[in-house]
């Protein structure tokens, strides 16, 4: 039967039919917001290309996380610059280092509820820029696990609940897994970046946290924005590696490879809303060629419908603000 009989546009009608009909929801638990927290800055450092987020100081990241709660955000992941870089990134594994810090205080300050993650990467703390140790002129992916597995167990002391791996060395998981186990620390979960694409979206990140490659590019780990194919074995992989929760990232210009490893995986997804995709919206939006606040819903809708639970967001403290009038909108 079709049209008389089927009239689609009935459950359209009025309000409270869409509501009802309405299939996706977005809710402030669904977001994490990434932050950055710089070394030996007294004042937040605003990001050029990123409007509305900041290389933090200590202080500006705890008054931040603090109004982001007060606006019902409860998850974070943090992103740390350190002051000094070197060949093997040891500031990444420092118990004295920016992110392990910054992860005391704040759990310190806001107590067990807050939800704290922590990027595990090297690219922000090595002084080539690459997201592991290289031999050779090229990332050697054991020796790198050997130092990821160094910089979980510090990050875990210092008080993360989860431990994101996003190196894309073959084995993260399951090195970090085996050494927060080792370290007492059988309860941390992984959010494992299982499909990270070697993307031009992440161009406002490296002037963010400075992580930029000075020799070569990421495309030997980071993989080929062509498969999805590959993506599914990635994220299979990560879990019988012990990965709690899949990754894919970008989001938007990736919303089948969502799709794709939500199907085939029984663990949670998260897509990452990445800097270029923030600063796209931001560019369109103050210019007046587009309506912010209804191009954000239906970029979250969209990144929740293709089958992501969670979305980590630069836009995740503006969102908290509107979900509730969203939530209204019948
Ligand atoms: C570090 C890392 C990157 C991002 C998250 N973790 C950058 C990269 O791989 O170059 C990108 C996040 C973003 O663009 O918002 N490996």
């Amino acid at each position: 039967m079709s049209y008389p009989v089927q009239r689609p546009r009935r459950l359209r009608a009025r309000p409270g039919l869409r509501r009802l009909a309405r299939e996706t929801q977005l809710g402030v638990e669904d977001l994490v917001y990434p932050l950055f927290v710089r070394e030996d800055v007294d004042e937040p450092e605003p990001i050029d290309a990123m409007p509305g987020q900041f290389q933090h100081s200590m202080d500006s990241l705890v008054r931040e996380v603090e109004s982001s709660l007060r606006a019902g955000l409860q998850s974070f992941i943090l992103f740390g610059i350190p002051a000094r870089k070197d060949r093997e990134g040891s500031q990444a594994w420092d118990e004295r280092g920016v992110v392990q810090r910054s992860l005391t205080r704040l759990r310190e300050s806001f107590g067990p509820d807050v939800v704290l993650m922590a990027d595990l990467c090297l690219c922000e703390y090595t002084d080539h820029g690459h997201c592991g140790i290289v031999e050779d002129g090229a990332v050697d992916n054991d020796a790198t696990l050997e130092v990821y597995r160094r910089i979980a167990v510090s990050q875990a002391q210092a008080g993360a609940d989860v431990i994101g791996p996003s190196g894309m060395m073959d084995g993260q998981v399951g090195a970090i897994r085996s050494a927060l186990d080792g370290a007492g620390f059988q309860d941390r979960a992984i959010l494992a970046y299982a499909a990270k694409y070697a993307s031009a979206f992440y161009g406002p990140f490296r002037e963010a946290a400075g992580s930029a490659p000075q020799f070569g590019d990421r495309r030997g780990y980071q993989m080929d924005p062509a498969n999805l194919r590959e993506a599914v074995r990635e994220a299979r992989l990560d879990v019988a590696e012990g990965a709690d929760v899949v990754m894919v990232k970008p989001a938007l210009a990736y919303l089948d490879v969502i799709r794709g490893v939500a199907q085939s995986c029984e663990v949670p997804v998260a897509a990452y809303n990445v800097s270029g995709e923030y600063a796209m919206v931001k560019a369109a939006a103050a210019n007046g060629w587009v309506d912010e606040r209804r191009v954000l819903r239906e970029v979250l809708l969209g990144i929740r419908r293709a089958g992501a639970q969670m979305i980590l967001t630069y836009h995740a403290k503006e969102a908290a603000a509107q979900i509730p009038c969203w939530n209204e909108l019948g």
